[in-house]
């Protein structure tokens, strides 16, 4: 077991690189499923995510080979792999492997609609709710699967070996709904409409992919997507989309410290509600040649009022590093989660670092504090994890902060990158 410690105080000044997106990363593998061909990934970043979802497509029958980096590529620019799934040798994902990360029971979409059946475990809840699927299998069932649920697995059948083009209207938006029907689509015969996609820029990344692939889509980037089927796909080469998730939260970081740095890579478009955020807290986030830039921009931080929202509103997954953020802003900040049920779980975390929190239902007021102060502190969820990095780097002396297998599951190399910036932060033997 490992723990970070981490010495509040510094200011974070200088370039901090952004690395490709996990969010992005784990479907375009799984895209390399519905393909005979090798589906080449570069700027994957080294996560235990990564890692994890290589075991799964294994399973299934994919080589993969990590080639290391290209040529002339910095430290934090990630990996190449090679993913050949020539021969689907299993269509079973089983509960093992599958609870161990959500996303993995995505290959439901190419299983299917490559080989006409698939048995993949249920992912079950997890600490931010309880996340059905629900939508999936409905979508899947108008494109003509057959599904049963049993023994905590769903067993999806294309009766005539394919599935059939359909127009599928979500009721929610999802993304990993969008995912998995928009793959099961390219290769389904006839045409798929999808109306209320997601439209985050991973489910973008992803459709450019297919594309490369030989995919028809329509509509990427936008909430109808159409898609003809196509009888196979090719191989493709395709570098992963910077993280957006990765850079909002460095830019809070940054601006925790009253410091000054360049996000490199990182891109103003995917960020849109989160920079406008940012300047009704006074933080300035500028597009700069290669990035963006992020600092405080007169001194003092002012309290916001936001809600989560599906993209393009404000992410989810910064609601916490926001919350991190907003306990030494002037003002009580009111933050509302809308997408996860219970994604509050930082909350009594940040109240032992001396943040004054108080929760309403899906609403966080949040006063803002003279100081913070270190103490010991559990990480319970990925980004959860990552809000106490940023409370902690402003909190006077240490932080020790517990449960690191959540940070290493969805941020590259975090020590390194904050501590090249001027943070006080090490990893050491709990
Ligand atoms: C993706 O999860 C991300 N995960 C999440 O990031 C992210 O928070 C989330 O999208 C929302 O942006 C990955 O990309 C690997 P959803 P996903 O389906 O696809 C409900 C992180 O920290 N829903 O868009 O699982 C669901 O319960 C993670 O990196 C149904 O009701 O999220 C939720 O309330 C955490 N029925 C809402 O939709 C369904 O069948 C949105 O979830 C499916 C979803």
């Amino acid at each position: 077991m490992e723990k970070l410690l981490v010495r509040g105080g510094n200011r974070l000044e200088g370039e901090i690189p952004i690395s490709g997106a996990k969010n992005a990363a784990l479907p375009l593998m799984i895209a390399a499923l519905l393909t005979d061909e090798t589906l080449t990934l570069h700027n994957t970043p080294r996560l235990a995510d990564v890692m994890q979802l290589q075991k799964i497509l294994g399973n299934h029958g994919a080589d993969i080979m990590i080639a290391g980096k290209r040529a002339g590529q910095g430290r934090f620019t990630g990996e190449t792999l090679r993913i050949s799934a020539r021969e689907i040798i299993d269509t079973t994902a089983p509960y093992e492997l599958v609870s161990k990360m959500r996303a993995s029971f995505w290959v439901l979409g190419p299983l299917l609609a490559r080989c006409g059946e698939a048995k993949v475990s249920l992912p079950g809840g997890c600490a931010i709710g309880t996340r059905p699927v629900d939508l999936y299998l409905q979508a899947l069932q108008r494109m003509g699967a057959e599904i049963e649920v049993e023994g905590g697995y769903v067993v999806a059948r294309a009766p005539k070996g394919r599935l059939n083009g359909a127009h599928v209207m979500f009721p929610k938006v999802s993304v990993g709904a969008t995912h998995v029907v928009m793959m099961a689509a390219t290769l389904a015969e006839g045409e798929t409409v999808i109306e209320n996609a997601a439209r985050e820029p991973e489910v973008a990344d992803l459709a450019e992919c297919l594309v490369k692939m030989g995919a028809q889509i329509e509509g990427i980037g936008r909430s109808t997507l159409r898609i003809q089927g196509r009888e196979r796909l090719h191989g493709a080469e395709h570098s992963i989309v910077a993280d957006r998730i990765e850079a909002g939260t460095y830019a809070m970081a940054a601006a925790m410290t009253d410091g000054e740095v360049l996000l490199r890579g990182a891109r103003a478009e995917h960020l849109s509600a989160f920079i406008d955020v940012m300047a009704q807290a006074g933080i300035e986030v500028r597009e700069v040649d290669g990035g963006l830039a992020v600092r405080r921009a007169n001194g003092e931080m002012r309290a916001v009022t936001v809600e989560t929202q599906p993209h393009p509103g404000f992410p989810t997954d910064l609601q916490a590093q926001l919350m991190a953020l907003m306990t030494r802003a002037q003002g009580v900040s009111s933050i509302r989660e809308t997408i996860f049920e219970n994604r509050f779980m930082h909350v009594q975390e940040l109240v032992r670092l001396g943040a004054d929190i108080t929760l309403m239902g899906d609403t966080a007021l949040v006063k803002g504090v003279a100081s913070l102060k270190g103490a010991p502190v559990m990480a319970t969820d990925l980004r959860a994890s990552v809000s106490l990095v940023i409370a902690a780097l402003a909190a006077q002396g240490e932080t020790e902060i517990h449960r690191l297998y959540h940070l290493d599951r969805g941020f590259e190399a975090l020590e390194e990158k904050l501590s090249a910036v001027g943070a006080d932060i090490e990893r050491v033997a709990a």
